[in-house]
């Protein structure tokens, strides 16, 4: 069973940072005290996590992840939802993270583009009204049975 859960701001980050440790080889800092963090389970084992803050005007994702061995089942792409729901929730202006390169097309995906490079980093953004998290609505599958035009 596949299911989220989010630790705001003083919660017991150990699921959070059990992602963190197995993906980024990063433990707890600083932005902890500032971000919500949400972590997916997959038969209650904590395989995806990220976080979410807002910073002068713009909420912010980072340290998105999923275990190498739980990777190509969609958890990424739930984990990014959530985020991304919850900065809706808040009324985001805009919402902004930093992609390595090779992960960027993840996040084209669901209306970020890029704005500008920082090295080898590049910094993308989705303004909060372009935010679509109708999955129905991107799919290119012409014959789905949910399809309605
Ligand atoms: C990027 C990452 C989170 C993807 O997680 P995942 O669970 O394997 O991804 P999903 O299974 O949810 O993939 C969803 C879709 O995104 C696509 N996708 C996954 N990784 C991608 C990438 N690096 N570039 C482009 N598309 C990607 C998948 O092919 C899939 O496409 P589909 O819907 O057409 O089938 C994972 O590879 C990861 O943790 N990488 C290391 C950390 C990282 O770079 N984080 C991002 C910046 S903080």
């Amino acid at each position: 069973m596949i299911s989220g859960k989010w630790f705001p701001q003083g919660a017991d980050l150990t699921d959070v940072l059990s992602v963190r440790q197995g993906v980024f080889a990063q433990g707890v800092d600083a932005l902890d005290q500032e971000a919500q963090s949400v972590v997916v389970y997959l038969d209650d084992v904590p395989a995806g996590a990220g976080r979410l803050w807002w910073r002068e005007g713009s909420f912010w994702i980072g340290d998105l992840g999923v275990l190498p061995e739980y990777r190509g089942q969609k958890l990424g792409d739930l984990t990014l939802r959530l985020l991304l729901f919850k900065a809706q929730d808040h009324f985001a202006r805009e919402v902004r993270l930093l992609a390595p390169e090779g992960a960027a097309g993840f996040f084209a995906r669901l209306g970020f583009r890029e704005d500008s490079r920082q090295g080898k980093l590049v910094e993308m953004m989705i303004p909060g009204d372009e935010i679509e998290l109708d999955s129905c609505k991107a799919c290119k599958k012409a014959n789905c049975p949910k399809r309605k035009e």
